[in-house]
């Protein structure tokens, strides 16, 4: 915090942006605060890739409240190549960026572009994804990635009917055969949901009610490298070809992220499923509530998605900043769970929701998040 020496002017702002803050902070020009000025002061934030319409959202909601918060903003996007994002966070340290915010790519690639960040006294933010491997990460703002497994699970046996949305037990009694799918092993995240998901689904497999035809329920097995929908479709292809080749039907898919469920829903209308629910499409999961996905929700292809509200993360970045910013620790509401491999890093956890076709209008539209013309069209 070279940057910013007097403890009480920090003080002082903190408590100004706090009150200001995501409403046009950063008017207070006058020069007791100016050594703290945010308009002296440059984010560097490093976001994975333009190809998920989730992050563009991320990017944008994040420049957004640090602009409104008078700070200078360094945005960019890594395609979702390592070293470009490597190469853009060395950039933003050698430009003189005063914090770091970063969703990586890979968690466990940033080690030396964090020691470069220490060694010039810039905090660190992970953002969404948990920087593994490095002691230089001084908060992570993000979801409940456990749970968000859990209601992935859960998404999936009410859609089977082996639930109900409520939680009690539903009219189904299966056995129905289900695929699973996982995250970019390099990804943290990947690896909660997969947790959440699994620690809820087993006592469904172990009963029989719900059988693996495959047999591929090792996260090694189901993972999907970068997250990529074509290596889902593809595999989900195979699938198609080596467990279900005597005719039998997959009935459930669970999909941990939204790219992936339509790249699996593909596959399996191209096998001639569906083309929706009541047609024979299995029950697929998926995350993110990105528009193309929401249609498919509200058309009857895919059966559900988790909503987790990137204005929020933003939002919860944005304030973190700010504490840094001004010489303070941020608020955390998690000290224990997020153990990068070489020590906890503070967390704040952010809840997320189910979305099934029911609910996009009180979740996603009365919220503002996506309007209904958006919802018809799968266009953002
Ligand atoms: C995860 C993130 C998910 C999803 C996925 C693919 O890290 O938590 O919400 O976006 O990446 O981009």
């Amino acid at each position: 915090m070279r940057r910013i020496t007097i403890a009480a002017m920090g003080a002082v702002l903190a408590l100004g942006l706090a009150a200001c803050s995501g409403s046009g902070a950063g008017g207070d020009d006058s020069t007791e605060a100016a050594a703290a000025d945010p308009a002296d002061l440059t984010v560097g934030v490093a976001m994975p890739t333009q190809t998920s319409e989730r992050w563009i959202a991320d990017g944008d909601a994040v420049e957004k409240g640090l602009t409104e918060a008078g700070y200078k903003v360094d945005l960019q996007f890594a395609g979702d190549d390592i070293p470009t994002q490597q190469q853009q966070i060395d950039q933003m340290i050698t430009k003189g960026a005063d914090l770091l915010i970063i969703a990586s790519i890979d968690g466990t690639a940033l080690a030396t572009q964090l020691q470069a960040a220490a060694d010039a006294n810039i905090p660190v933010i992970a953002y969404d994804r948990l920087i593994r491997d490095s002691e230089n990460v001084d908060f992570y703002v993000t979801f409940d990635n456990y749970n968000v497994g859990v209601q992935q699970a859960t998404a999936l046996l009410v859609g089977l009917g082996l639930l109900n949305a409520d939680g009690s037990a539903g009219d189904a009694t299966g056995p129905f055969n289900i695929e699973l799918f996982a995250g970019s092993l390099d990804d943290n995240n990947a690896h909660f949901f997969y947790k959440g998901a699994m620690d809820t689904l087993q006592e469904y497999i172990d009963a029989g009610t719900l059988v693996v035809k495959s047999g591929q329920t090792d996260i090694e097995q189901v993972a999907t490298l970068r997250w990529l929908q074509e290596t889902a479709q593809k595999r989900m292809e195979d699938l198609l070809t080596s467990a279900y080749s005597d005719g039998s039907k997959v009935q459930g898919v669970l999909s941990p992220y939204d790219g992936l469920s339509r790249g699996i829903i593909t596959a399996l209308q191209n096998a001639g499923y569906g083309p929706t629910i009541a047609d024979g499409m299995p029950i697929v999961t998926g995350q993110d509530a990105e528009i193309a996905s929401v249609k498919l929700i509200n058309d009857d292809v895919q059966s559900s998605t988790i909503f987790k509200d990137t204005r929020k993360l933003a939002e919860q970045a944005v304030v973190s900043a700010q504490s840094f910013l001004a010489g303070e620790e941020p608020e955390a509401n998690d000290t224990e769970t997020y153990d990068n491999g070489v020590k906890v890093v503070p967390s704040y956890l952010l809840e997320s929701d189910i979305v099934y076709k029911d609910n996009i209008q009180s979740l996603l539209i009365d919220s503002g998040y996506w309007t209904e013309d958006q919802v018809a069209s799968g266009q953002a």
